[in-house]
């Protein structure tokens, strides 16, 4: 099968989240199937700094009334991943990150930034003018896809077959309905059975409306979210389409996420082999200036700061944890009320806590060698990669009963996979939860009989591969085509 990939951002070549790497892995899980998944994202200055073998594919004219815009085709840096990329620098070629400035506020013309790729990305489907390959599935990710399938609604041609997923829906792409004229998209389509939400146009709605199939990204938040509140509006669509929604859990790339491999590690390990571990903590520690202290963890949050996240949780329960000597490092960018909250902590407990502000794939790598418990109470979580990521790097999981998060992390003795879960998310539950597992990290042989079997867990994609394989063929075969 010929499977386009839609979305704003796919590791290495642009990442702010999880979306990244889900659009970076996936379409290689899928391509060791036999299929042929491409990617078609913004040619942003950092993704177009990254590729590799780009070269123009089509001219695209000046869609939506833009200057010159171009598809170029590219691979990424190692070649595994095939790429289309949409080249039109008024609207990318900007300094900053994929959705705003590089102070945080988002571009105010991101409606046209995302409706020109979903644009493109239908075009892309139904014109063999632009690339000698015609996709089989359009597969769209999160809102900043969710216009391609619209489009594809409106222009009422022979198309592809569609599945949206969603990754996060409380992200739901909502601008002012002026939109919709501008991007030459039919006032037909602004309605409740269509791309208007409460007067407004919403791109995540586009696609969870348009696309023949939905997914998430966790069995348990295709549950959630077809009530409030997790649901976040869109319960009643979601819901009345339950029987085209299905949540396949996200796998972790490993090749990017092993220990015993890690280009970004100074100090590489087994995971089951705990020496190695406990040298990758003294590196982080000495990186960091943190109090060595063999007898106590280091917990740890690399995370987006917010509410969502569950942060100010965490915020609350560390001052009296800290008091008692356990450690704690952040890596993280967010709610500026977080970022100032956590920076203060750093400075109340100068060698126990260390707060970076910021974006760091490697510092990101280095925490996860380095840390013992990983901190992640969040209240809606759709599926969640760090608390995967971890168990290989010997990092216990202390998670929100939410989402993804219950899927992939069990209390000891309730499931093979192991960590602790806060449940309710609230202060009380996250407290127990952080008791039980300083009480067991004390226990020196089962911390270690834990951290040994988290770490021969396998998250690894070929499971979730399988799973959209089986989904697309079903719906080519519903759509009368032979996958
Ligand atoms: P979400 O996509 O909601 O942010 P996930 O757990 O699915 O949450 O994915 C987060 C990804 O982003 C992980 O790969 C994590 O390592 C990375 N990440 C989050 N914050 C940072 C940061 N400040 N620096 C580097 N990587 C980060
Ligand atoms: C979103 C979600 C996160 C999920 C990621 C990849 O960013 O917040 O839970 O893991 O997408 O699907």
């Amino acid at each position: 099968m010929r499977i386009l990939f839609v979305a704003s951002e796919a590791y290495p070549l642009a990442k702010t989240g999880g979306l990244a790497d889900v659009c970076g892995a996936l379409p290689i899980a899928l391509n060791a199937f036999g299929h042929d998944a491409r990617v078609l994202m913004p040619a942003y200055p950092e993704t177009l700094a990254k590729a590799t073998e780009v070269t123009e594919l089509a001219d695209l004219g000046r869609p939506l009334g833009m200057s010159p815009a171009r598809l170029l085709k590219a691979r990424s840096p190692d070649g595994g991943l095939n790429l289309f990329l949409l080249d039109c620098p008024p609207l990318f070629d900007r300094a900053g990150g994929p959705y705003g400035d590089s102070t945080g506020k988002d571009w105010p013309d991101n409606p046209l930034r995302f409706g020109l790729l979903g644009q493109t990305a239908a075009r892309l489907v139904l014109d063999d003018r632009l690339a000698d390959w015609r996709a089989d599935i359009l597969h769209g990710h999160d809102w900043q896809a969710g216009l391609a399938f619209a489009y594809l609604h409106a222009w009422n041609m022979r198309r592809p077959a569609t599945v949206f997923t969603i990754h996060n829906i409380a992200y739901q792409g909502m601008f002012d309905v002026g939109w919709v004229m501008r991007l030459e998209l039919p006032w037909s389509l602004f309605s409740i059975e269509g791309i208007e939400y409460y007067g407004s146009l919403s791109f995540l709605k586009a696609g969870c409306h348009y696309a023949d199939r939905l997914t998430t990204v966790s069995p348990t938040y295709a549950r959630e979210i077809q009530s409030a509140p997790q649901g976040c509006g869109l319960e009643g669509l979601l819901a009345k389409r339950s029987a085209d929604l299905t949540g396949i859990l996200n796998g972790a790339d490993y090749g990017v996420w092993n220990p015993a491999t890690d280009p970004l590690l100074s100090q590489r390990f087994a995971a089951s082999e705990m020496k190695g571990k406990a040298k990758a903590r003294t590196a982080l520690e000495a990186e960091l200036g943190l109090a060595p202290d063999p007898d106590q963890p280091i917990l740890c949050v690399v995370s987006r700061l917010n509410a969502h996240k569950g942060m100010d949780l965490v915020l609350a329960a560390l001052p009296d944890r800290l008091e008692k000597g356990a450690r704690f490092v952040l890596l993280g960018t967010g709610d500026a009320e977080f970022e100032t909250g956590f920076r203060r902590l750093a400075d109340r407990f100068p060698d126990r806590a260390k707060v970076t502000i910021g974006y760091s794939e490697t510092l990101a790598h280095r925490i996860l060698a380095g840390a013992d418990i990983l901190l992640m109470p969040s209240r809606a979580e759709p599926c969640g990669l760090t608390q995967m990521y971890a168990y290989r790097y010997g990092v216990v999981p202390l998670v929100g009963r939410v989402g993804g998060l219950a899927d992939s992390v069990a209390e000891p003795g309730e499931g093979e996979r192991s960590g602790f879960l806060v449940d309710p998310v609230a202060a009380e539950s996250l407290d127990a939860a952080l008791d039980r597992a300083l009480r067991l990290f004390a226990d020196r042989p089962a911390w270690r009989t834990l951290v040994k079997r988290n770490a021969r867990l396998d998250f690894g994609w070929e499971r979730a591969a399988h799973s959209y394989d089986a989904l697309y063929s079903q719906l080519l075969r519903q759509r009368g085509r032979t996958p």
